[in-house]
This record gives C-alpha cells, structure tokens and sequence, in this order.
C-alpha cells in the first residue's frame, strides 16, 4: 500500500542558541546548520524510513532541487513535486535552545503553489488501500481530501500548524486526525468539541514528553500511551516523526498499539538529534536504540 503526502517542503536553517531571543534582543549563536524539513517533507521521510512505500505531493522553488534529491534518498517517490519558478522554496528559521526547546519562523513559498491537477495526476494510481496524509503547511488541502475520499482512500490528517477554517472543511473527509496538545486545545476552542467528541476514527493527541493519547470513536474507548525518557537535544521533527511512523505502521499492518509503539522509540531517538528530516532514524536505528 501507497502513502501519498500532499506536504511542505523546507530548507531548515537551526541556530543553536543560548536562550529563545526576546523582542529587541540581538543574539549571537553556537552553531548553525541546514537541512531538510517541513512538516510534509520530515513525515515522508519518517514514513519511508518505517519502510513504507512514500509518494510525496508538493512544491519547490529552482532553488530546492536539492531537496527533491534529498527525498529521492531517503527512498521516497518525488516525481509529483513540482518545480514552479513562481517563488523561492519554503524555508525555516528554527531557533533551538539549550534545554532543547524551539521556536520557528515559516515562509511557505511554493508549498502554497500546489496545482490541484498535479494532486489529481498523482492520486489518478491510487486505490482505497492507500492513505492521502496532509498538513497545513500547502494550499489544497480539502481539494486533496475530497479526492481521495471519492476513490475511497483512507485521510489521515496531521493538524499542524493549527488553521481553524482548515481543520473545519477537512475534518469531514477524515478517517485519522494526529494534533499536538496546543493544537486539540485550539480545536476544541473552535469547535466546541474535544478530541473524544470528533466525527473522526481515529484521533491521536500528542503529549509531547508525557506520551499521546488515542480516542476512537467506534468503541469510544481512550487510551493513553507513555513517551520514553530521552535526553533533549531538539524536539524539532519529533511529531512529525511519530506521525510518520504511525501511518507507516498502519500501512504495513500493524495495530494501532505496535505502531505507537514504534512511533514513540522513533520520535524518543529524534528528541536526541539536531536537525530534522535529515536524522529521522530508521528501523534499524531504533532496534539498536538503548532503551
Ligand atoms: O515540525 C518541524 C518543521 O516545522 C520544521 O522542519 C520546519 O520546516 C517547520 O515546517
Ligand atoms: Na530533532
């Protein structure tokens, strides 16, 4: 079975501070790296890496082919990004703290330049036995949910950042919605409803270092999952990763219990890392992981 990620695609660039800067503060950094990132582009490498097969779905500028060959490597399928000369690809400012906190700064570039026909080309070989995973770091988001519903594929949503207007036209198209804490608050402020309450199968709430929670709505039963202890080095792509593996897991079969499960050694090793998609682990690394 098929993962197709309409996803962003970013060029992450992470300074490692002493503190976050406040407002007027000028702050010199340690070290400075860049990568591959957005959420899209991390969750189809964490997906891959859980070895599922990965159709990306996205945008980038002339400036980013480096990050379609970046995708190719990490063995996701990339011949739906497209290539417009319209903008620059979507990058990332990422700030990162010693206690490993972040906070980040998007410009989304191309990845708001998605063409519903380029989704409607990519999804033409799909069948109900694949999953259309989405974000809201592109455009088209509910184009794309429609269309794969009607042919039957499973929706999995991942609502981040959080977008109330589009929380609320994709919502209805979804089998799987995965938010963090803020982000089932922000919806819950907008809709009245909490997690346990949303016409969706499958809802995940992630807990950050406390784990996640699942809700689903057949049995209406709620069950909570532990995160491992790490020590943080960067909590950036650490969601994404769990999201990716989560799908991944469902894709080839696993419960929704070993693929948490799976999930939560995958984010725990990305916690320990700096940087983004570029050192997501893989099935090896976390069996050779210490805990
Ligand atoms: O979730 C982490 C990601 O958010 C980063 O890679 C950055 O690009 C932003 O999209
Ligand atoms: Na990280």
């Amino acid at each position: 079975m098929t993962i197709y990620n309409l996803g962003s695609i970013n060029a992450d660039i992470v300074y490692r501070v002493p503190h976050l800067p406040g407002a007027g503060e000028t702050l010199s950094c340690a070290s400075m790296t860049r990568g591959l990132g957005g959420k899209g582009a991390n969750m189809s490498v964490a997906a891959a890496r859980a070895a599922a097969r990965v159709v990306h779905i996205g945008a980038i500028g002339p400036d980013g082919i480096w990050a379609k060959d970046r995708l190719l490597e990490f063995g996701v399928d990339t011949q739906h990004i497209s290539v417009p000369d319209t903008d620059a690809t979507g990058h990332a400012i990422i700030y990162v703290d010693d206690a490993g906190e972040n906070s980040i700064v998007i410009y989304p570039g191309t990845n708001r330049q998605i063409s519903t026909q380029m989704i409607g080309a990519a999804l033409s070989g799909a069948d109900p036995a694949d999953t259309l995973l989405i974000q809201n770091e592109t455009n088209a988001q509910v184009e794309a949910a429609k269309l794969a519903a009607e042919r039957g594929m499973k929706v999995a949503y991942a609502a981040a950042p959080f977008d109330a207007a589009a929380v609320e036209s994709v919502l209805p198209f979804c089998d799987f919605l995965i938010l963090n804490e803020v982000e089932a608050a922000q919806l819950e402020h907008a809709s009245g409803l909490g997690p346990d309450k949303l016409p969706v199968r499958d809802v995940i709430v992630t807990l950050g270092s406390k784990g996640c929670r699942w809700h689903r709505s057949d049995t209406g039963e709620s069950r909570a999952f532990p995160a491992i202890p790490v020590e943080v080095v960067d909590t950036t792509g650490a969601g994404d990763t769990f999201t990716g593996y989560v799908l991944a897991g469902l894709d080839r079969g696993m419960t929704m219990e070993q693929a948490i499960a799976q999930a939560t050694r995958a984010a725990a090793l990305q916690v320990t890392r700096l940087g983004a998609a570029d050192v997501i682990p893989d099935l090896k690394d976390i069996q050779g992981a210490a805990f």
